[in-house]
């Protein structure tokens, strides 16, 4: 089936009204993906990698978008939306180019699963000239019905254009479909809008070719796959959905998750097995966690890379290009970005590391901070191997500790400091005998002096 050529055409022109939102509707995220994204990512995976988008509500938004999640897409305009035959043909120009296979699917369905395509293209090599994926619900109201005649599929009525009778039908159309790229042009062309609501009904396909003799197939797939998307409720509906499986399949993979229905992924988090997983963590784009790491609660994750055995929080904070390397520690309430912490390094307590690298093996001490910032520019901290960095310093960037480099608690470091050279950056003690007791005496006779 491979050397089949096929082409998914992306119905993405819809307002999307219910979803309230100034955003167009295929472009709110499900696990910080666009949801039309996915639904790209699933034609990619089903070996459907010639792509036609059919926007037209948040053109210009949609066209910018695209170029990130699909920068080899074709963008067709569809002026009037007058249904979904019509939205297919938007891209005219694309489907005519001959191919064996056509892809049809929706913007905002976006948990269909690539195996689905994949069945449903089998159909088309197998000799269907239409594949329809449906689904069984208990509540199909609002769908189009699947009517069958003698175990062939003969037509798809629309929920307003359904007799009674038609309106019990549970089998559902998922809106998916797979048409033979021969016959494509021609039997979207035959559709007309003679329909309770005056649109061109892309499912009308179905009669046209069952009456033409053609083989109309529907397959079966689980109700996910046909999830559309109209108001946030159904993509928070969705996001638990796509989150549900993740989890399964990081479980599957080996990584434990203490309290899985705690844990959140993102799109394209990758994690190794053996990492451990405590309740309550988050993890944005652009994560990836080698094995054997142990991530602790309520952690934060976005753009980091956390290698093997490293161990992060509870409470850490990992900003885009945090970069942990092997045993490297980052404890509570720390805050990296775009730093290096090398092997075996430990950020323990109470810091920020920014725009920084932590040699292999310093130790930085509680509340310590690197100023990194001047109110115009970031500046860069380098902190050799073996360090130690005493609790609650100010390392104010640009500046080196050196290896082996000691630094006194409570220290403002502004100057660079040498390879095992000891800095002390604040006032010396002094100590004053006895004076603790001559205050207080002092401090209190004035209170007794302000009562009277
Ligand atoms: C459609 C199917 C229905 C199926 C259901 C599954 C048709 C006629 N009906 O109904 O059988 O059960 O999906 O969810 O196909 N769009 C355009 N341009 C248009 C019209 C629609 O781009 O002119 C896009 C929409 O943005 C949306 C998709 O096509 O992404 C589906 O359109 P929608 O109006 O939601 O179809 P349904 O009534 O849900
Ligand atoms: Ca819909």
């Amino acid at each position: 089936m491979s050397q089949r050529s096929c082409l998914s055409v992306i119905l993405a022109a819809g307002e999307g009204t219910r979803m309230k939102s100034a955003l167009p509707k295929v472009l709110h995220q499900i696990a910080g993906l666009p949801m039309v994204a996915h639904v790209v990512k699933a034609a990619e995976a089903a070996g459907a990698g010639d792509l036609a988008l059919v926007i037209g509500h948040g053109a210009e938004e949609m066209r910018k978008a695209a170029q990130k999640f699909a920068p080899k897409a074709e963008a067709f305009v569809q002026e009037k939306r007058l249904g979904t035959a019509h939205a297919v043909l938007a891209a005219r120009a694309a489907i005519s180019k001959g191919y064996d296979d056509l892809l049809v699917m929706f913007g905002d369905t976006p948990l269909i699963d690539p195996g689905a395509l994949t069945a449903a293209r089998l159909k088309l090599a197998q000799g269907a000239a239409v594949v329809v994926i449906g689904f069984c619900t208990a509540n199909p109201t609002g769908y189009g019905r699947l009517i069958e005649k003698g175990g062939k599929l003969v037509a798809i009525r629309e929920e307003k254009d359904c007799s009674d009778e038609e309106k019990k039908i549970t089998f559902c159309n998922g809106g998916l479909m797979a048409i033979a790229g021969s016959q494509a042009m021609k039997l979207l062309d035959a559709v007309g809008n003679r329909n309770a609501k005056g649109e061109y009904y892309l499912t009308d396909i179905v009669e046209l070719a069952s009456n033409q003799g053609l083989d109309v197939v529907a397959t079966e797939a689980s109700f996910e796959n046909a999830l559309g998307i109209n108001n946030r409720a159904e993509l928070a509906q969705a996001e638990g959905i796509w989150q549900a499986r993740r989890r399964q399949e990081a479980m599957l993979s080996g990584v434990t998750l203490i309290a899985p229905e705690t844990v959140y992924f993102s799109h394209d988090t990758e994690i190794g097995a053996d990492t451990i997983v405590e309740p309550n963590v988050w993890f944005g784009p652009g994560v990836k966690i080698a094995g054997g790491a142990r991530i602790h609660a309520f952690s934060h994750i976005e753009g980091a890379i956390v290698a093997a055995h490293c161990d992060v929080g509870p409470f850490a904070r990992l900003r885009p290009g945090a970069d942990l390397k092997q045993k490297a520690k980052v404890g509570n309430f720390c805050e990296v970005k775009q730093a290096v912490i090398e092997e075996g390094a430990k950020v323990n307590h109470l810091t920020y590391i920014g725009d920084a690298r932590v040699g292999a093996g310093a130790n930085i001490g509680a509340g310590t901070i690197t100023c990194n910032y001047d109110g115009y520019l970031k500046h860069f901290t380098d902190i050799g191997e073996g360090a130690f960095v005493g609790s609650n310093s100010s390392l104010v960037a640009p500046v080196t500790i050196g290896k082996g480099g000691y630094i006194a608690s409570g220290s403002v470091i502004t100057e660079s400091v040498p390879d095992d050279a000891l800095a002390f950056g604040r006032a010396r003690q002094k100590t004053i005998p006895g004076k603790g007791k001559e205050l207080r005496e002092r401090f209190a006779s004035a209170a007794v002096a302000k009562k009277r």
